[in-house]
């Protein structure tokens, strides 16, 4: 068996270590040792945009990267994200509409939209919404209800809140 390894890093604001094999990947280390629950895995191959955690701000596959690699990084995932006032609003929009039925993708798509209305504007267009949602499956096919909620949450103190720390808020 390869030796653990020690990692320490920042994960929803509180910094906290653990121990890794080599070759663990992040998505299974953060779900049996940090107990992230919402932090869904589905195929396990970077496809179904389940795991998407942001690693430094950045949306990633959790399940596309090895525990070691977040040594020394910033870590937020839904069960984090849930704190922001944007992404309360954004949940509830995604609710209203229909956009939420067995919920297994909800956590990686709200995780992604997250990243893309703090860095960017508003989404205009069904074509900007289906783009983003291009690399997450739905098994359950709600994609038009998330199509609407996303699109309605387009006003501006919403992208806003997007843009606040949800660990400083
Ligand atoms: Fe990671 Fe599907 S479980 S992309
Ligand atoms: Fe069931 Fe998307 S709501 S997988």
């Amino acid at each position: 068996m390869p030796p653990m390894r020690a990692i320490s890093f920042e994960l929803d604001g509180q910094v906290v270590a653990g121990e890794a094999e080599p070759r663990r990947l992040l998505s299974d280390f953060l779900r049996e040792e940090f107990h992230t629950s919402r932090l869904h895995v589905g195929c396990e191959q970077g496809v179904c945009g389940a795991c998407t955690v942001l690693i430094d701000g950045d949306a990633v596959r959790s399940c596309l990267v090895l525990a070691v690699e977040v040594e020394g990084r910033s870590l937020q995932t839904f069960r984090g994200l849930c704190s922001s006032e944007g992404v309360q609003l954004l949940i509830a929009s995604v609710i209203e509409r229909g956009g939420v039925q067995c919920g297994y993708c909800t956590p990686g798509i709200v995780t992604a939209l997250h990243a893309a209305l703090r860095d960017g504007p508003a989404f205009g267009s069904v074509d900007e919404v289906r783009e983003l949602l291009d690399g997450h499956l739905c098994r359950c096919t709600g994609y038009e209800g998330l199509v609407q909620a996303i699109l309605s949450f387009g006003a501006e103190e919403a992208v806003a809140s997007c843009r606040v720390d949800p660990v400083a808020s």
